[in-house]
């Protein structure tokens, strides 16, 4: 309120107008009725492995066997020198991944939607995009840390969305300590205990963890008048082959701090089960299994929570979060995107950039560094 060119939450603005600068994150504007999101569908998946190579296939797809004990005492720092293969995180691989399978599925894509309505975009979608972007925008409004920078491109109709990485966060990535390095690892190895390679196979804590090797779920679904493709990893899957099909049968692995004082348990709540909710919630992932663990990391409990459970196993926190501004915030932002992101062009880059107590901004970039559809992929779209 009282800001000229701010694009508010509410009826959105006609089309005639010209777009507004500048997008409001405060909490308040998106309490309203939740909107539209429907079911997602996994319309596809896709693998990478040990050396980060595509496969348009599930074979990275993990099985979740129950511990025997509820309090199994995994040492998640075993291996940790020796048995293990991080990712190479300075490689920034944008949308590639996704992109590539589009171009391996386009036919099963585009007779889907397109057919149907009378829309020009030419895959039927209105965004492209990973989960972990959509995840950071349903947490911006009680974001008060972190800030981000995300570039978005129009090709074909269609909103490519790419993180870009801030001058803070390099700094993190450049300067973590060696124990947060090590932290980093236990929930990986976590994965590790809980997960079998299929579904008669037992889990082998004594093989090697390889951060390099990703199973990737590819869903289909609509946030109010918004078409939305996105990709995520997925860490397993219920081993039982009659649970109901992918997304439902998918299982979110975590590890957290036990809790032991109500500070403790607060916390848990206002702070990791929104980052917990929002991940899941998208793809809809309908469980996450729990490992919470000690200082020197040996998981001394574990957990199952339903997503669709949390929302209320959070209502009597005083000042918490709730879904639905997450998902007002998130249909907002898309909005806003559309409307400022007009030219339909692969070389020209609108980047929108929040820091926490900020509105959302955007610049303008034709040809340059922040450009992230790579010519492969525009030649294959655009013949
Ligand atoms: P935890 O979530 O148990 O801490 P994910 O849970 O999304 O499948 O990710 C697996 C693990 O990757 C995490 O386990 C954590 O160890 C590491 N990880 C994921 N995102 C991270 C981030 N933003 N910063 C640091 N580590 C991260
Ligand atoms: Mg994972
Ligand atoms: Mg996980």
């Amino acid at each position: 309120p009282g800001h000229q060119n701010h694009h508010q939450a509410g009826p959105s603005t006609p089309p005639s107008s010209p777009p507004t600068q500048s997008l409001s994150v405060q909490r308040q504007l998106y309490e309203r009725d939740f909107p539209l999101y429907k079911q997602p569908v996994e319309v596809g998946n896709f693998s990478l492995d040990s050396e980060r190579r595509f496969f348009n296939d599930a074979r990275q797809l993990r099985y979740y066997m129950e511990p025997e004990k509820s309090c199994p005492n995994f040492d998640l720092r075993d291996g940790y020198r020796g048995r293990f293969v991080k990712r190479d995180d300075r490689v920034k691989e944008k949308l590639d991944h996704i992109l590539r399978w589009i171009l391996a599925n386009r036919s099963k894509l585009q007779s889907k939607d397109t057919a149907a309505s009378s829309s020009p975009c030419a895959l039927g979608v209105d965004i492209v995009t990973w989960r972990g972007h959509l995840t950071k925008l349903l947490t911006t409004p009680y974001e008060t840390r972190e800030g981000w920078l995300l570039a978005v491109t129009r090709m074909g109709g269609t909103l490519y969305i790419s993180e870009v990485e801030t001058e803070a966060a390099r700094r993190d990535r450049e300067n973590r300590t060696e124990r947060h390095e090590e932290m980093m690892y236990w929930g990986y190895k976590f994965e590790q205990y809980t997960c079998a390679d299929d579904a008669r196979s037992l889990p082998d804590p004594g093989g090697v963890v390889n951060t390099n090797e990703a199973f990737c779920t590819v869903v289909q679904t609509r946030l109010a008048e918004h078409r939305l493709l996105f990709s995520g990893e997925v860490d397993c899957r219920d081993k039982d082959p009659k649970a109901p099909s992918p997304p439902a049968c998918y299982i979110e692995m975590k590890t957290s701090l036990e809790i032991s004082t109500p500070k403790q348990r607060s916390n848990f709540h206002r702070f990791k089960l929104l980052k917990w909710w929002a991940q899941s919630f998208l793809p809809g992932v309908p469980r996450i299994v729990a490992g919470f663990r000690d200082h020197d990391g040996v998981v001394v409990s574990v957990e199952t929570y339903h997503i669709s459970k949390i929302s209320q196993l959070i209502k009597n926190e005083t000042n918490c979060w709730k879904p639905t501004v997450c998902m007002n915030f998130c249909c907002e932002f898309l909005s806003f995107v559309k409307s400022v992101v007009t030219e339909d062009n692969p070389r020209v880059v609108h980047l929108f950039s929040w820091d926490p107590h900020r509105d959302v901004t955007y610049s303008i970039h034709r040809d340059s560094q922040y450009s992230f559809l790579p010519d492969w992929y525009v030649r294959e779209m655009t013949s």
